[in-house]
């Protein structure tokens, strides 16, 4: 826990994914090491990670089961990799429904056109191909995204850089608010993983991007042979046919995932004929460089981050009910961080009527009643 000063305004962070699949090393990469490094920093107050399977169904109304079932796959996923129960609370968004009603407030302060002009909705309107047909749940999932992050007072959004535009939006409904009704409201962060490599790891056909629907994902839960498979079958440099031939780098997967996962002192490990990442490059660029001996080296490196997560979802999957039972408490401790906030929320905008009263003695005095 960090200290508190008076000063200081607690340090809360809230993020979240949807359960519409397991977790994947782009999600490892892009999100889920950064997240435990965050967790274990000792400088937030507290941590709150969202599985988001309201926000889900926005999309899925007619797959409540995929929905369902992907749940408990996310929650081993965090907890495999890292995510402590202790340190971060862990929650699902449907039980936390408080969730729902600030959305209901929050719609009233931002128009149809402005989510409209959100970037990160329309991509996702272009890539489902929605038109008039979008449901208006989907509509409004960036408002209630703001209701995810403020209810929680959050400070600081770890996301990838897809998500910037929801927390813009975000920000703005934070100042519409307390402009509107004081200040209530906590204006967020976002946080986007530094470094080239962890903002988008391609998938294994050299994709810009790893999906289930495109089948070219390295799950966190895959097998050693599904792994070694796919890195077998990855998409490196269609011209580089002979192992004499010069090779190149750019678009090359093979070294896009080398740039994210490798390490100088994996070469004295697995691969002593180089010092670093460089050499390496250069020989491959030079040719007499082959993508077999590559690939195996990018396996030995993935085996290392893989094999631990591997072992501890082993372990937690001995025990599925206990799974349910941490989101279980921790939905319960998100949900009374949420009813603080509604509270204040209509507090501020003078709808706490029973609590008020002064509301009812003046409408007493107004009608000469008692
Ligand atoms: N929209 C996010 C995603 O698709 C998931 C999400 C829902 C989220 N609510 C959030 C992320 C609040 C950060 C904060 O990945």
């Amino acid at each position: 826990m960090a200290e508190e000063t008076e000063d200081r305004k607690p340090q809360i962070i809230l993020t979240g994914d949807r359960p519409t699949g397991r977790l994947h090393l782009g999600h490892y990469v892009g999100s889920l090491r950064q997240r435990v490094v965050l967790q274990d920093s000792g400088d937030y107050d507290r941590v709150f990670i969202m599985i988001a399977d309201a926000q889900a169904l926005t999309d899925n109304a007619d797959n409540p089961e995929k929905v369902r079932q992907n749940i408990l796959e996310v929650a081993l996923d965090y907890f495999s990799c890292g995510i402590d129960p202790e340190k971060t609370c862990v929650f699902i968004q449907s039980q936390v429904p408080e969730l729902f009603e600030l959305t209901a407030y929050y719609m009233n302060l931002v128009t149809v056109a402005r989510v409209q002009r959100n970037p990160t909705v329309k991509t996702e309107i272009q890539m489902r191909g929605f038109n008039a047909d979008i449901p208006v749940g989907f509509f409004t999932y960036p408002i209630s995204q703001a209701a995810d992050i403020t209810a929680f007072d959050a400070t600081v959004v770890p996301v990838g850089e897809d998500q910037l535009p929801m927390i813009e939006q975000t920000r703005e409904i934070v100042r519409k608010f307390n402009a509107t009704y004081g200040e209530v409201l906590v204006e967020p962060e976002p946080l986007v993983p530094q470094g080239e490599a962890s903002k988008r790891l391609p998938g294994v056909d050299g994709q810009a991007k790893m999906s289930k629907s495109l089948g070219n994902a390295i799950y966190l839960a895959d097998t050693p042979e599904e792994i070694s498979k796919k890195i077998r079958s990855m998409y490196t440099d269609p011209g580089h046919v002979h192992l004499e031939d010069p090779g190149k780098i750019e678009g090359n997967t093979v070294f896009t995932y080398l740039d994210a996962f490798c390490e100088d002192r994996h070469f004295a490990q697995y691969w002593p004929d180089y010092q670093n990442l460089d050499e390496l490059k250069a020989h491959y660029q030079r040719g007499g460089l082959g993508d077999v001996a590559c690939k195996k080296f990018l396996g030995q490196i993935l085996e290392e981050i893989l094999v631990p997560i591997r072992e501890r979802r082993k372990e937690l999957e001995a025990d599925i009910p206990r799974i349910y039972q941490i989101l279980e408490e921790g939905s319960r401790q998100a949900r009374s961080a949420a009813q603080d906030t509604l509270a204040r929320v209509k507090g501020a905008m003078a709808i706490d009527y029973f609590a008020d009263e002064e509301l009812i003695r003046s409408q007493a005095d107004r009608y000469g009643s008692r």
